[in-house]
Protein backbone atom coordinates (compact mmCIF):
# COMPACT_ATOMS: atom_id res chain seq x y z
CA UNK A 1 0.00 0.00 0.00
CA UNK A 2 1.39 3.55 -0.78
CA UNK A 3 0.84 6.18 1.99
CA UNK A 4 1.76 9.78 2.05
CA UNK A 5 4.44 9.78 5.11
CA UNK A 6 4.78 6.60 5.45
CA UNK A 7 8.26 4.24 3.71
CA UNK A 8 7.50 0.49 3.41
CA UNK A 9 9.66 -1.84 5.67
CA UNK A 10 7.72 -5.05 6.16
CA UNK A 11 5.59 -6.21 3.68
CA UNK A 12 2.76 -8.65 4.50
CA UNK A 13 4.28 -11.45 3.29
CA UNK A 14 7.20 -10.93 5.14
CA UNK A 15 5.50 -10.91 8.07
CA UNK A 16 3.82 -13.71 7.94
CA UNK A 17 7.38 -15.94 7.07
CA UNK A 18 8.53 -14.53 10.46
CA UNK A 19 5.01 -15.21 12.23
CA UNK A 20 5.19 -19.29 11.10
CA UNK A 21 9.16 -19.13 12.10
CA UNK A 22 8.19 -17.84 15.21
CA UNK A 23 5.19 -20.21 15.66
CA UNK A 24 7.51 -23.34 14.87
CA UNK A 25 9.64 -21.86 17.86
CA UNK A 26 7.24 -21.74 20.23
CA UNK A 27 5.49 -25.33 19.41
CA UNK A 28 8.94 -26.91 20.21
CA UNK A 29 9.18 -24.63 23.19
CA UNK A 30 5.05 -24.97 24.28
CA UNK A 31 4.16 -28.31 23.12
CA UNK A 32 3.10 -29.80 26.32
CA UNK A 33 3.07 -26.92 28.70
CA UNK A 34 -0.37 -25.57 28.01
CA UNK A 35 1.11 -22.07 28.42
CA UNK A 36 -0.33 -18.90 28.95
CA UNK A 37 0.26 -16.13 26.45
CA UNK A 38 0.19 -12.52 27.81
CA UNK A 39 -0.76 -10.10 25.23
CA UNK A 40 0.46 -6.01 25.86
CA UNK A 41 -2.15 -3.83 24.66
CA UNK A 42 -2.61 -1.99 22.86
CA UNK A 43 0.59 -2.74 19.85
CA UNK A 44 0.41 -6.16 20.15
CA UNK A 45 -2.98 -6.97 19.53
CA UNK A 46 -2.59 -7.77 15.74
CA UNK A 47 0.40 -10.02 16.29
CA UNK A 48 -0.91 -11.77 18.70
CA UNK A 49 -4.40 -12.45 16.72
CA UNK A 50 -2.07 -13.58 13.95
CA UNK A 51 0.38 -15.57 16.30
CA UNK A 52 -1.78 -17.55 18.32
CA UNK A 53 -3.36 -18.97 15.31
CA UNK A 54 -0.44 -20.47 13.75
CA UNK A 55 0.23 -22.77 16.75
CA UNK A 56 -2.29 -25.03 16.74
CA UNK A 57 -1.82 -25.98 20.25
CA UNK A 58 -3.28 -25.44 23.61
CA UNK A 59 -3.04 -22.22 25.34
CA UNK A 60 -4.96 -19.80 27.47
CA UNK A 61 -4.25 -15.84 26.62
CA UNK A 62 -4.19 -13.10 28.77
CA UNK A 63 -3.68 -9.19 27.79
CA UNK A 64 -1.94 -6.92 30.40
CA UNK A 65 -1.94 -2.83 29.86
CA UNK A 66 0.71 -0.55 31.09
CA UNK A 67 0.24 3.05 31.48
CA UNK A 68 2.74 5.17 29.42
CA UNK A 69 3.59 8.27 30.77
CA UNK A 70 5.66 9.63 27.85
CA UNK A 71 9.37 8.10 27.72
CA UNK A 72 11.15 10.63 30.37
CA UNK A 73 9.15 9.95 33.13
CA UNK A 74 9.08 5.94 32.46
CA UNK A 75 12.65 6.06 32.45
CA UNK A 76 12.38 7.75 35.90
CA UNK A 77 10.42 4.30 36.84
CA UNK A 78 7.02 5.84 37.27
CA UNK A 79 5.09 3.28 35.40
CA UNK A 80 1.89 1.69 36.82
CA UNK A 81 0.42 -1.11 35.53
CA UNK A 82 -3.33 -0.41 34.00
CA UNK A 83 -4.97 -3.27 33.42
CA UNK A 84 -3.06 -6.64 35.36
CA UNK A 85 -3.48 -9.92 33.65
CA UNK A 86 -6.66 -11.63 34.96
CA UNK A 87 -5.89 -15.56 34.78
CA UNK A 88 -4.62 -16.64 37.56
CA UNK A 89 -0.34 -17.51 36.89
CA UNK A 90 1.40 -19.22 39.13
CA UNK A 91 3.03 -22.03 38.16
CA UNK A 92 1.93 -21.58 34.59
CA UNK A 93 4.27 -21.37 32.02
CA UNK A 94 3.77 -17.59 30.67
CA UNK A 95 4.74 -15.71 27.50
CA UNK A 96 4.99 -12.14 27.20
CA UNK A 97 4.03 -11.30 23.61
CA UNK A 98 4.70 -7.50 22.78
CA UNK A 99 4.95 -5.77 19.34
CA UNK A 100 8.24 -3.68 19.90
CA UNK A 101 11.14 -3.70 22.38
CA UNK A 102 12.43 -0.26 22.24
CA UNK A 103 13.84 1.23 25.34
CA UNK A 104 13.00 -1.88 26.93
CA UNK A 105 11.71 -0.08 29.87
CA UNK A 106 7.62 -1.69 29.35
CA UNK A 107 9.03 -4.67 29.01
CA UNK A 108 11.21 -4.81 32.15
CA UNK A 109 7.99 -3.48 34.02
CA UNK A 110 5.98 -5.84 33.08
CA UNK A 111 8.49 -9.05 33.36
CA UNK A 112 9.05 -7.31 36.77
CA UNK A 113 5.47 -7.86 37.97
CA UNK A 114 4.33 -10.93 36.21
CA UNK A 115 7.29 -13.00 37.88
CA UNK A 116 6.55 -11.11 41.62
CA UNK A 117 3.13 -14.08 40.85
CA UNK A 118 5.37 -16.98 40.34
CA UNK A 119 5.10 -18.40 37.09
CA UNK A 120 6.50 -21.42 36.38
CA UNK A 121 8.65 -20.03 33.57
CA UNK A 122 8.39 -16.59 32.16
CA UNK A 123 9.60 -16.06 28.24
CA UNK A 124 9.13 -13.46 25.77
CA UNK A 125 8.44 -12.78 22.48
CA UNK A 126 8.60 -9.50 20.59
CA UNK A 127 7.57 -8.80 16.94
CA UNK A 128 10.63 -6.04 16.18
CA UNK A 129 13.49 -5.31 19.14
CA UNK A 130 14.60 -1.92 18.06
CA UNK A 131 17.93 -1.25 19.18
CA UNK A 132 18.86 2.61 18.89
CA UNK A 133 17.01 3.93 22.15
CA UNK A 134 17.61 0.39 24.15
CA UNK A 135 17.77 1.55 27.67
CA UNK A 136 17.40 -1.55 29.71
CA UNK A 137 18.84 -4.80 27.82
CA UNK A 138 16.54 -7.77 28.32
CA UNK A 139 16.97 -11.09 27.35
CA UNK A 140 14.34 -11.75 24.52
CA UNK A 141 13.88 -15.69 23.89
CA UNK A 142 11.87 -15.28 20.67
CA UNK A 143 12.66 -12.37 18.29
CA UNK A 144 10.93 -11.51 14.58
CA UNK A 145 12.42 -8.74 12.95
CA UNK A 146 16.00 -6.28 14.88
CA UNK A 147 15.50 -3.06 13.40
CA UNK A 148 18.33 -0.52 13.87
CA UNK A 149 15.99 2.50 14.24
CA UNK A 150 13.21 4.75 12.90
CA UNK A 151 9.43 5.45 14.38
CA UNK A 152 7.75 2.36 13.45
CA UNK A 153 4.04 1.76 12.52
CA UNK A 154 1.32 -0.03 11.02
CA UNK A 155 0.17 -3.83 11.90
CA UNK A 156 -1.01 -3.20 15.79
CA UNK A 157 1.61 0.20 15.87
CA UNK A 158 0.71 3.58 16.33
CA UNK A 159 1.45 7.21 16.02
CA UNK A 160 -0.80 9.34 17.88
CA UNK A 161 -3.41 6.42 17.44
CA UNK A 162 -2.70 6.61 13.64
CA UNK A 163 -2.09 3.71 11.60
CA UNK A 164 -2.38 0.90 13.68
CA UNK A 165 -5.18 -0.70 11.12
CA UNK A 166 -2.21 -1.14 8.47
CA UNK A 167 -1.51 -4.37 7.17
CA UNK A 168 1.75 -3.91 6.20
CA UNK A 169 5.05 -2.46 9.08
CA UNK A 170 5.99 1.32 8.00
CA UNK A 171 8.45 3.80 9.14
CA UNK A 172 7.80 7.24 9.32
CA UNK A 173 9.51 9.46 7.15
CA UNK A 174 9.78 12.40 8.92
CA UNK A 175 10.39 10.95 12.72
CA UNK A 176 8.73 13.04 15.24
C1 LIG B 1 4.76 0.54 22.69
C2 LIG B 1 4.96 -0.93 22.42
C3 LIG B 1 5.62 -1.44 23.65
C4 LIG B 1 6.37 -0.23 24.17
C5 LIG B 1 7.82 -0.39 23.92
O1 LIG B 1 3.60 0.71 23.42
O2 LIG B 1 3.76 -1.59 22.15
O3 LIG B 1 4.69 -1.89 24.60
O4 LIG B 1 5.89 0.92 23.47
O5 LIG B 1 8.53 0.75 24.31
P1 LIG B 1 9.71 0.74 25.35
O6 LIG B 1 10.56 -0.48 25.08
O7 LIG B 1 10.46 2.01 25.04
O8 LIG B 1 9.14 0.75 26.73
P2 LIG B 1 2.95 2.14 23.69
O9 LIG B 1 3.42 2.65 25.03
O10 LIG B 1 3.21 3.04 22.52
O11 LIG B 1 1.43 1.80 23.84
P3 LIG B 1 0.48 1.02 22.79
O12 LIG B 1 0.94 -0.41 22.77
O13 LIG B 1 -0.87 1.19 23.38
O14 LIG B 1 0.63 1.68 21.45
Amino acid sequence: MELKGLKPLFSQKAIQEITKRLAEELIREYRDKNPVFVGVLKGSFIFFADLIRELKLPLEIDFIRVASYGRDTVSSGKVSILKDVELPIKGRHVLIVEDIVDTGITLKVIYNHLKEKKPASIKICALIDKRERKKIEIDLDFVGFVVEKGFIVGYGLDYDERYRYLPEIYTLEEAP
